[in-house]
């Protein structure tokens, strides 16, 4: 006898569907799982068997063969328990072939029967609907996660009998009240730090404050303890809430990393990643024997914090190159590659040299082969990868005590919202999502410039001898200082201000 009972898999932060064929034919009894299955896929063997017959069914003492299809792309993971086991208990279900066709079975069995909690639910639920099935069964621990998504019945259930009988209609789960009594939360976290809290440095604030409004690449360099870091986790507060489509995004990515907050059940908050400067290639781009994503990939629609930029290993920071210019990274494996999103506001903080002094008020120690050396750590390549370069330097003591001027989060926030507003009016058409993103062929398009502003603009790409990409990144930074203006027009002033972001980089790099 033959059953077919579709399943999921994932592949990067997208599901694709699974065929699990179960054949009980008469021969030696005997159990095989073919069709390109991990270790743990083959596992399932043992736990489906104790699982079947510790819930008092029988386990079919015949030969038994489980193809999972298609068998040319690997399988991973212990969801397919269920769908096997609901196959090897064909002979116990009296539902037609017809319901099976439109169902996807996805959860991990424990020996006892009970269904696990499992990783990525989100993700697989959502192409399960998107390919236009009707239902799907659940781990019930999963049921928070999955109740955000609608246009497909989700069933969670605890245990294979139970499955077994909502099934066959013997049991009624009371799916209506479930749903209706979780409790979902998707305003916007709190944060408990605010931009008020740091005093004076109003160039760098007014710097972070158009990094956050076009998403543009940011090193702040400066002597110890001037408020980089500070400064760099307040950017978060800044940006916009995230609207339902990017929750869904960044919910996929840490339903994958199975790093969703189990209370909340969905990602309601810009993430925040500040890997530390050991960080490896691997947990900052991803990859593994998993493919799990990484730091870059977990930062999507947030910020990526390198923290002591300098400090950071050479080879994997050059590793941040393609993913930081292409917005996805893929990952490649001997028989298929995954791809990940990584559209991230990258926010470096680093000092000038080893002591932290070179070019400030107090005496730096170092010898100009050391400052060299070490501003040799991060490469050319890279470099030309961020936008604004912001010189961060010890306050005035007066500033202490100016609380009138220190905006707080709120209000930046609102002319962060009016710009990116403007960037998704004006993106409308097209797979862009803000400024950082525009592509040199539409450059002309959308960072249009009078005859001033060009003048200024040639001056400056004569003078400073700009790479191609710094030109452009220098139109683009223009472009979201008009935005935070409200100005569909970028004029000589915007091309200045513009300018005057690189003025970290004559200062320290060059
Ligand atoms: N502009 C500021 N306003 C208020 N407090 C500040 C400011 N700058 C620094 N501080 C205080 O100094 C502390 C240290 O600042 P921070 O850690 O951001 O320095 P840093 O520039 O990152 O130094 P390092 O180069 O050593 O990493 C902060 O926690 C804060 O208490
Ligand atoms: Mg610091």
């Amino acid at each position: 006898m033959l059953s077919i009972i579709n399943s999921c898999n994932l592949s990067g932060i997208d599901g694709f569907i699974v065929n699990v064929e179960v054949d009980i034919t008469r021969g030696m009894p005997c159990f095989n799982i073919v069709g390109l299955a991990s270790t743990e896929v083959k596992e399932a063997k043992e736990r489906v068997k104790s699982a079947i017959i510790n819930s008092e069914f029988d386990f079919p003492t015949k030969r038994i063969v489980v193809n999972l299809s298609p068998a040319d792309i690997k399988k991973e993971g212990s969801l397919l328990d269920l769908p096997m086991s609901i196959g090897l208990l064909r002979n116990y279900i009296t539902r037609d072939i017809d319901y099976f066709r439109k169902t996807v079975f996805v959860g991990e069995l424990s020996l006892d029967g009970t269904l696990k909690k499992i990783r990525g639910v989100l993700p697989i639920v959502l192409s399960a609907k998107e390919k236009g099935y009707k239902r799907i069964f659940i781990p019930y621990g999963n049921l928070l996660e999955a109740s955000y998504v609608d246009g497909i019945e989700v069933i969670p259930v605890k245990n294979l009998r139970q499955c077994i009988g909502y099934i066959n209609g013997k049991i009624d789960l009371n799916l209506g009240q479930i749903f209706s009594d979780i409790d979902k939360n998707t305003k916007e976290e709190e944060y408990e730090e605010d931009f008020s809290d740091v005093k004076g440095n109003y160039f760098v604030k007014r710097g972070l404050e158009i990094a956050a409004g076009g998403n543009h690449n940011t090193i702040l360099i400066g002597p110890p303890g001037t408020g980089k870091t500070m400064m760099a986790r307040r950017v978060r507060t800044i940006l916009p809430d995230l609207d339902k489509e990017e929750k869904i995004e960044i919910s996929k990515i840490y339903s994958i990393a199975g790093l969703i907050d189990n209370n909340i059940g969905i990602v309601n908050k810009r993430p925040f990643r500040s890997p530390h400067h050991s960080a490896t290639t691997t947990s900052l781009i991803g990859g593994g024997v998993k493919s799990t994503p990484g730091e870059i990939v977990l930062a999507h629609r947030g910020i990526l914090f390198l923290d002591e930029l300098s400090e950071f290993n050479r080879k994997t920071l050059e590793m941040l190159r393609q993913p930081i210019e292409d917005g996805f990274i893929n990952l490649s494996r001997l028989k298929y590659y995954i791809k990940y999103p990584c559209k991230t506001l990258i926010i470096a903080a680093m000092n000038p040299c080893p002591c932290g002094y070179f070019m400030s008020d107090t005496p730096c120690k170092c010898s100009a082969y050391e400052v060299i050396r070490y501003k040799n750590k991060i490469s050319g390549p890279l470099l030309d990868r961020f936008d604004l370069f912001l010189p961060v330097d010890s306050i005035e003591h007066g500033e202490f005590s100016e609380d009138n001027f220190n905006e707080s989060s709120a209000s930046i926030k609102k002319r962060v919202q009016n710009a990116k507003d403007m960037q998704k009016n004006r993106f409308k058409d097209s797979d862009i999502k803000s400024n950082d993103e525009i592509k040199s062929s539409q450059i002309n398009k959308y960072c249009k410039l009078d005859r001033e502003s060009e003048q200024i603009a040639k001056k400056i790409f004569d003078k400073y001898k700009l790479s191609n990409r710094s030109y452009t990144k220098l139109l683009k930074t223009a472009r979201t200082i008009a935005d935070l203006e409200s100005s569909e027009d970028i004029n000589k002033n915007h091309i200045l201000e513009a300018f005057s972001y690189r003025k970290g980089y004559y200062k320290y790099f060059k």
